[in-house]
């Protein structure tokens, strides 16, 4: 099954209205010639109008980092999906390990905003990952697959398709470090993750879920990732910010597709 790649920009707390202007400016006339690729800008709640605005008639979608589950009520500080659909955007990244790490999510919550991603029609960029110390001491798929199957218990596979959600894999050693996962240690990862969901929802509904590498990621080791069989593009944080290195990742992506 032929999935298309993705390209996804997370600019994590960076950018000011006026930066997201620019860069959006820069990127567009950089990745005309990327056709076959979906790119994706996941901006701070502040900029993610602007983004939607600049972005209306170009092939890129604009989406938030974070949402709460519930659509309303006193949640002082939260943000719904319903407001992020209101704001325009239509994907949204659910438990990033800086969420769980820094902010406490829980599988169990995580699992939660994955399932009313895909209720309020939000594409869902589940984030799952290891520590160093969970790799050294050989536990990384304990962690990798309990953190995927909370969220695949929360969603109704026979009622969506593959296509409804997309997972990250973002070891947390890799990400923001420099030191990447090599090309076979992402497929070995993300290969397991594909086949975790081809026994959770069947093959077919394995063979359309998009699975993202993530954790420096720059325009110099994404061709050797993107070449795995089951890797089917990027979260980048910081070869994200310029719009220059973000766009060669985009048609490196395009090359794959
Ligand atoms: P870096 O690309 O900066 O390692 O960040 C990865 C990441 O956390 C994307 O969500």
């Amino acid at each position: 099954m032929a999935r298309r790649p993705m390209m996804a920009a997370n600019w994590k707390m960076n950018k000011l209205i006026e930066e997201a202007r620019d860069y959006v400016e820069q990127l567009l006339p950089r990745i005309e010639g990327a056709r076959g690729v979906d790119v994706a800008i996941f901006a701070p709640f502040t900029c993610l109008p602007e983004v939607v605005r600049r972005t209306q008639d170009a092939p890129v979608v604009a989406g938030a980092q974070n949402f709460y589950h519930e659509d309303s009520g006193a949640f002082t500080g939260e943000v719904s999906a319903p407001m992020l659909r209101d704001a325009g955007a239509v994907t949204v990244i659910v438990g990033h390990s800086e969420r769980r790490e820094i902010f406490g999510e829980t599988d169990e919550t995580v699992a939660h905003k994955a399932a009313r991603a895909v209720s309020a029609g939000l594409l869902p960029v589940v984030c799952v990952g290891e520590t160093k110390e969970e790799r050294d001491a050989g536990s990384m798929w304990d962690k990798v697959s309990g953190q995927v199957r909370a969220v695949f218990e929360q969603l109704d596979a026979g009622q969506i398709g593959g296509e409804a959600l997309v997972f990250a894999y973002e070891p947390i050693w890799a990400i923001g470090t420099g030191e990447t996962a090599t090309p076979e240690d992402a497929q070995d990862a993300i290969g397991r993750i594909r086949a975790l969901l081809g026994e959770l929802g069947g093959e077919g509904f394995a063979g359309e879920v998009r699975i993202l590498y993530g954790g420096s990621i720059k325009p110099g080791n994404v061709d050797d990732i993107m070449a795995q069989e089951d890797v089917d593009g990027g979260l980048v944080g910081g070869a994200s910010l310029e719009a220059e290195s973000f766009a060669e990742l985009v048609n490196a992506a395009a090359k794959h597709g």
